[in-house]
């Protein structure tokens, strides 16, 4: 999809997910439906979804709602792209994960994607959303702000 009419898609979608979760305040309900809504929403998306920041484990991830093929269960802060996105509280790109150093591959049919950091009301970081692609190069900047937008009120 070319960028404009990616941010476009984006615009529609950030207020489709605002209008579904108008007035549901459980966590779970808000980060099952803007995965499922996203995952729906976009071709280039092949799995989609949060690992949260484990509360007995701060230093490790730990699956949440998500969409596509089965996902690993853990992922340490600093490993793979969604550790990376965890330990530096950035969002991360990846144009080809066979090229990153310490991808870990949940599904073998990933190519490339964008993690964002996910962050509380109070600024801490307690999630992070995945999207994965089985194409490279798939994700940018239009992604990244895209995303940005709709997870900021996913916990706030
Ligand atoms: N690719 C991720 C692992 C999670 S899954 O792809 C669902 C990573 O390296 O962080």
């Amino acid at each position: 999809m070319e960028s404009p009419q990616k941010t476009e898609r984006y615009g529609e979608v950030a207020k489709e997910i605002a209008a579904v979760l108008d007035g549901e305040n459980n966590v779970i309900a808000r980060m099952a439906t803007v995965s499922n809504i996203l995952h729906h929403a976009f071709d280039h998306y092949f799995w989609t979804g949060f690992y949260l920041v484990d509360p007995e484990k701060p230093d490790e991830l730990v699956i949440g709602p998500y969409q596509g093929t089965l996902g690993c269960l853990r992922i340490p802060f600093g490993r793979g792209v969604c550790g990376a996105a965890a330990a530096s509280r950035k969002t991360q790109i990846v144009e080809d994960v066979h090229a990153f150093p310490g991808h870990i591959a949940c599904d073998a049919r990933s190519e490339s994607e964008i993690v964002v950091p996910v962050f509380n009301g109070a600024g801490e970081l307690v999630a992070v959303f995945d999207v994965d692609s089985d194409r490279k190069s798939q994700f940018d900047h239009t992604d990244k702000e895209g995303l940005e937008n709709i997870l900021k009120g996913v916990f706030a």
